[in-house]
């Protein structure tokens, strides 16, 4: 570093003479306006903070390398799982979903798992969870179901109330609710957890032929768990323990890593499937589409800086590249609109020149201009965001920004009448009755346990419909609920 860039300036870069005392008139006299310096450090102070996410406000970034060992070139053109051994960026952010910014990690909550790759035919982001279901299957239900786990608008308390009540009235959750209660609702720290996709997304081939398909990251670490009883200790002693240790692991070198797995269905199976497999309430089984490991996610750099990075990092399932492509999921199509819509509000209209979100490995090429903090490149790339500095329009004779035919989506095939269909799935407890009965009998009494914790202080009739859910389920699972709720 030159000795120039060790002053200490201020904004506009002047030398500053003395940062430890404000300019008064006299010894003890009061502050003058002219102190243009101490009047910045306080703006500036107080602006430091941008509104947390809605959801997933807590959370932890790395960076990593995503290592291609199968090559998928049958199924999809996208690059990055083009040629085996081909090596992609990437930017994981782990994160819980209900608590604020300065909330516990050892919360019993779905983790999320919002994997970017940084490809060189554009950022390509997973937005998931380390679950592979979720607790809806519409995306209109989205905020009042995250009303619930968030805090009562009166008492500013969080309710089990709001959170057992919704539940009942909308059984299709049953099955992400059994893998929230059950051991793996909570995770002992972010590396010793599967991740998932969870969605149904798909991939398209050269040949123009279209597959289903769901992601998987299997942790090389090995699961590991809390019990709620370790849990509650853990959050008073450490608060940050998730996020301590990703910091230890990836300064010791002892670099977290995943095996990236998919599983893939033909277009055509999806009309005769025994499920819907667009519904997010359901997993696809693994022996009608079993796993193909395509490769390793491993994690090995950590932020230098956690607001830039961490907290503006804009991971969106809108972020696609050719070769991959959404699905009529409707939980997905939702959140198509909802991330680019959230980070224009929580970051800015130009989030996307940000360090962190500017595609890495390719340049981004566009006629938009303008907007707050509208720069001229994007860091990484060093490109102009446009071709041509003097041309915000397209077509145009100048710039020569040109579409690539190739990379067109194949069309899809739709038909039905548009309406609002409520009951398109009938099935809300099989799924659910069949975890439960995979489960080791010490894992069933702790989750009937984890259940009963809060289901317990609620109203009868919340408690009776419960039940009546659970033994949908699982007659078994119903009636040890029942029991344990009136052993009180
Ligand atoms: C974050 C909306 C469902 C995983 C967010 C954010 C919004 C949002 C607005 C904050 C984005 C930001 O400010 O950067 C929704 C809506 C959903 C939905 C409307 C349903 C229609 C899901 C599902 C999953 C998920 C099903 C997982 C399978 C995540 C993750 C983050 C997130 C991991 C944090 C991303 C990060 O680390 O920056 N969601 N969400 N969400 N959501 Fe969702």
């Amino acid at each position: 570093m030159s000795q120039h860039n060790r002053v200490l300036t201020t904004q506009n870069g002047a030398p500053i003479s003395d940062d430890q005392n404000s300019l008064s008139a006299g010894e003890r006299g009061p502050l003058l306006l002219q102190d243009w310096h101490l009047i910045e450090k306080l703006a500036h102070f107080n602006r430091e903070r941008i509104p947390e996410r809605i959801v997933h406000a807590k959370g932890t970034g790395v960076y990593g390398t995503f290592t291609l060992t199968r090559d998928m070139s049958e199924y999809t053109i996208a690059d990055h799982f083009n040629g085996v051994g081909k090596q992609t960026e990437t930017f994981v952010r782990f994160s819980t979903v209900g608590g604020e910014m300065g909330s516990a990690d050892a919360e019993r909550d779905p983790r999320g798992f919002g994997l970017r790759f940084y490809t060189t035919r554009g950022n390509h982001d997973i937005v998931g969870n380390n679950t592979p279901t979720f607790f809806l299957r519409d995306g209109i239900k989205f905020p009042d179901f995250i009303h619930t786990q968030k805090r009562n608008p009166q008492t500013n308390l969080k309710d089990p109330h709001a959170m057992w009540d919704f539940w009942a009235l909308n059984p299709e959750a049953m099955h992400q609710v059994t893998i929230l209660m059950s051991d793996r609702g909570i995770p002992a720290n972010y590396r010793q957890m599967h991740g998932y996709g969870s969605h149904t997304f798909s991939f398209w081939n050269a040949e123009g032929e279209r597959f289903w398909v769901k992601f998987h990251y299997k942790t090389k670490q090995g699961i590991a768990n809390l019990t709620a009883e370790q849990a509650d200790t853990l959050k008073g002693i450490d608060p940050d323990s998730s996020q301590r240790d990703m910091v230890a692991a990836i300064s010791d070198g002892n670099f977290p890593k995943w095996a990236v797995n998919v599983q893939i269905m033909p277009e055509a199976d999806a009309n005769t499937y025994k499920i819907n497999p667009f519904d997010l309430t359901k997993v696809w089984s693994h022996t009608d589409y079993p796993l193909i490991e395509i490769g390793e996610l491993e994690l090995n750099r950590m932020p230098q800086n956690y607001f830039a990075e961490v907290e503006q990092v804009a991971l969106a399932p809108s972020n696609l590249v050719p070769g991959v492509g959404a699905s009529p999921d409707k939980m997905l199509q939702a959140r198509l609109f909802a991330y680019a819509d959230a980070q224009r509000y929580r970051i800015g209209v130009n989030y996307n020149q940000l360090p962190v979100n500017c595609p890495h490995a390719t340049t981004a090429n566009h006629h938009q201009r303008g907007g707050a903090m509208a720069g001229t490149q994007c860091p990484f790339s060093g490109s102009q965001t446009g071709g041509d500095a003097s041309s915000n329009y397209g077509p145009n004779s100048n710039d020569g920004l040109q579409e690539l035919a190739q990379f067109a989506e194949p069309p899809l095939r739709l038909d039905g009448e548009a309406d609002r269909y409520s009951r398109y799935d009938q099935d809300d407890f099989s799924q659910a009755g069949d975890l439960y009965r995979l489960l080791p009998e010490d894992e069933k009494a702790r989750l009937v346990a984890n259940i009963v914790s809060t289901l317990s202080v609620v109203s009868e009739a919340t408690q009776n419909k419960m039940v009546e859910h659970f033994s949908a389920a699982d007659s078994d699972y119903g009636q040890r609920v029942k029991e344990a709720l009136k052993a009180g």
